[in-house]
């Protein structure tokens, strides 16, 4: 247990639509020709470049939905397509529609990708394409065999391929290759591979004969449509079976979880470190086994994780990893050489963030050897875009002790848009606000209280936006209490930046957007009951942010482009976690264009002043008094880097004539407004 406060945790999560098979969902959909609906799908960035390829190969994909039907029109239909597929983050976008792309003649496909997705290696479905006469060729440097790549499909020949990377995308490339040609394909896997594709060609009629030694494609198969529920993914449930695993008390339950076998090493691994893991209502959905997971915390002890186990934890190994550093003794992870392939190389990010945590840890060539520890983990956790490190530190980041922020929160859209709302609901703001004692577990009878599926509905966020001294951060935070949702001020980020840049020593003439956030990783946020509050090492420092020495030098730092995009993804995160009430100055434009509420608020500048002076002063000024402020304030508006336009969509207040708590009654009505609009679609 924390020294610093117990986390006790309760609810239920439905983690989303598993991703691996929402993938195929879409892919199979496509080639089959008739109908098929598909409930449960994940609608995460993954995916949508799945969709958008398959869109733009000529297939009619509607939006992704809870529940949605394809209507397939066969393999002649599919296209080139115009311009090339961009593929984003997602290595199973790429894999398998090359595979698709590889085996229809005639066709042909320029695949790009981000960053990252460019850097990750492609010559390991390549090669046993061209093998079958595909024909593939790498666009980037001599030796680089990462995307840009083109495939150029043909009629292919039979493969016999040995899977040596344990890699489901390259089978499934295979697969998929064979079954465009009609041709026969034999894989081999001397360790077996995740197999989603087998189970779903199976139950689309195709003959396939599976065994311990791996997988035949029969020549000549043909696909019949039918429709795919998607249980939720194993690799995101996993997450919350981490927190409950590492909190003081409680249990969580993760709701109808895919327990394929190939999928669920890391729930095995949990248990060999102590988990108690019980299943609940276990049964076959579509081809897959499901059941309710009930997590509760244990006295974690370390493991060795190697050999055949890996390819059956591979994604969840960032996870265990972080789950090892708050186990007795060592962990030791062997033989996950892929890891370093992945999104990221998982090894040395993790390594590097776990230390930099303070916890010893040792990086090997095919793994790490991680030293279980206690003691508070303070840090900043550079995840480098990749979705699942956003994750297993947010987890550990949700410990009570820790202070952890994460650069790049946003990145979990990748697989699990909804992770940030439904940690926020699994720890529930006490724990986190207090760091006192939570309330104690509801008795083991108690029926836990559901959690919302997390792609129900995204948080609700609504932004006010105007010009200095306009009222934006009282009223917001009135409008937040009236909502029962929390307040976020984005400028008290800019004042915990100013605080950390002046308790550096460093002279305020030589700040620059990089020194200022040397100092960044000492801040991080907290759920209290009424507000998303920053802390500065682990403190909320209210009043030093409001003191003088740093409202002489805020407007400075918040002038920063670079300072403004730390803060923008810190304000985010929050507003990804929760609904929000957001003040600042570009809220509605740059940090959430997508609000569902945009408010700007103005007032004439003689009133302005007047408010601002009524505050400072604490009694009713003079005209001339006024009169001063007013020019100061129209300077302090001529000279902002960053004063706003309102934006396009959103609705301006004019309060000159209004009292503040008439301002709150036209928000809070126009919010409820929008509640139920949003309730009812
Ligand atoms: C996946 C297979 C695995 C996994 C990835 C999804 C799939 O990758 O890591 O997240 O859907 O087939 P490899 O095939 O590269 O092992």
């Amino acid at each position: 247990m924390s020294t610093l406060g117990r986390l006790v945790v309760r609810g239920a999560i439905r983690a989303p639509g598993d991703k691996s098979i929402s993938h195929r969902a879409l892919i199979l959909a496509a080639m089959c020709e008739g109908e098929t609906r598909i409930c449960g799908l994940l609608p995460s960035a993954d995916v949508h470049a799945t969709a958008a390829a398959l869109r733009a190969l000529g297939v009619s994909i509607p939006a992704l939905d809870a529940d949605f039907v394809v209507r397939g029109r066969g393999l002649a239909v599919l296209h080139s397509p115009e311009s090339a597929l961009d593929c984003a983050n997602s290595g199973t976008t790429t894999r398998l529609l090359a595979g698709l792309l590889a085996g229809l003649d005639g066709r042909n496909a320029r695949f790009e990708g981000d960053a990252s997705l460019s850097r990750r290696p492609m010559r390991r479905v390549a090669e046993p394409l061209m093998a079958m006469g595909a024909r593939i060729d790498f666009e980037g440097a001599s030796g680089h065999d990462g995307l840009p790549m083109r495939v150029r499909g043909a009629a292919l020949r039979p493969i016999r391929f040995v899977n040596t990377h344990a890699s489901a995308q390259v089978k499934g490339a295979l697969l998929l290759a064979g079954l465009a040609s009609g041709v026969e394909v034999v894989v081999a896997e001397p360790r077996r591979s995740r197999d989603h594709s087998e189970r779903m060609l199976m139950a689309r009629g195709v003959a396939l004969q599976c065994d311990a030694q791996g997988v035949t494609l029969p020549a000549g198969q043909r696909l019949v449509a039918a429709d795919v529920t998607v249980p939720s993914d194993p690799s995101s449930a996993t997450f919350f079976a981490a927190l409950a695993a590492m909190a003081d008390a409680g249990a969580l339950r993760l709701e109808q979880v895919c327990l394929n076998p190939t999928r669920t090493g890391a729930f095995d691994v949990f248990r060999r470190m102590g988990v108690r893991i019980e299943v609940e209502d276990a049964r076959e959905v579509g081809g897959e086994p499901i059941g309710t997971l009930i997590v509760s915390p244990a006295a974690l002890q370390g493991t060795h994780i190697g050999g055949v186990e890996i390819p059956r934890c591979i994604d969840e190994l960032p996870m265990i990893a972080c789950v090892a550093a708050r186990a007795a003794g060592e962990t030791v992870i062997t033989g996950a050489q892929e890891l370093r392939v992945k999104e990221s190389d998982r090894i040395r990010a993790v390594v590097e963030n776990l230390r930099g945590l303070g916890v010893a840890v040792e990086e090997l060539p095919d793994g790490m050897r991680i030293q279980g520890g206690t003691g508070p983990m303070v840090g900043h956790v550079a995840t480098q875009g990749d979705h699942r490190l956003a994750m297993a530190f947010g987890i550990l980041g949700a410990l009570p002790g820790n202070t952890i922020t994460i650069d790049d929160p946003g990145c979990v859209a990748v697989s699990y848009p909804g992770f940030w709302r439904d940690l926020a609901n699994a720890v529930g703001p006490s724990s986190h606000a207090a760091r006192a004692p939570s309330p104690p577990a509801p008795p083991p009878s108690a029926p836990p209280p559901s959690a919302p599926p997390p792609s129900a509905r995204a948080p609700l966020v609504i932004s006010i936006d105007g010009p200095a001294a306009s009222g934006k951060s009282s009223t917001a935070q009135w409008v937040a209490d009236e909502l029962d949702v929390r307040h976020v001020d984005s400028g008290a980020f800019y004042r915990a930046l100013t605080f950390v840049a002046l308790e550096s020593g460093m002279a305020p003439d030589a700040w620059t957007p990089e020194r200022v956030l040397t100092s960044a990783h000492r801040i991080g946020w907290r759920l209290t009951a009424r507000s998303v509050l920053p802390m500065v090492d682990g403190l909320p420092q209210d009043e030093a942010l409001r003191g003088s020495a740093v409202t002489r030098h805020v407007s400075r730092v918040a002038a920063m482009g670079p300072v403004r995009a730390w803060v923008n993804g810190q304000v985010r995160a929050a507003g990804a976690a929760v609904d929000v009430v957001v003040d600042g100055r570009d809220i509605g434009t740059a940090v959430f264009p997508n609000a569902q509420l945009k408010i700007f608020l103005i007032a004439d500048t003689w009133e302005r002043a007047r408010r601002r002076l009524v505050q400072r002063l604490g009694r009713r000024p003079t005209d001339v008094e006024i009169a001063e402020e007013a020019e100061a304030l129209v300077a302090r508006d001529a000279q902002d880097a960053t004063q706003s336009a309102p934006a396009r969509d959103a609705i301006t207040i004019d309060t000159t004539t209004v009292t503040q708590a008439e301002q709150v009654e036209r928000i809070v009505a126009l919010a409820r407004a929008t509640r139920e609009r949003l309730r009812a679609t």
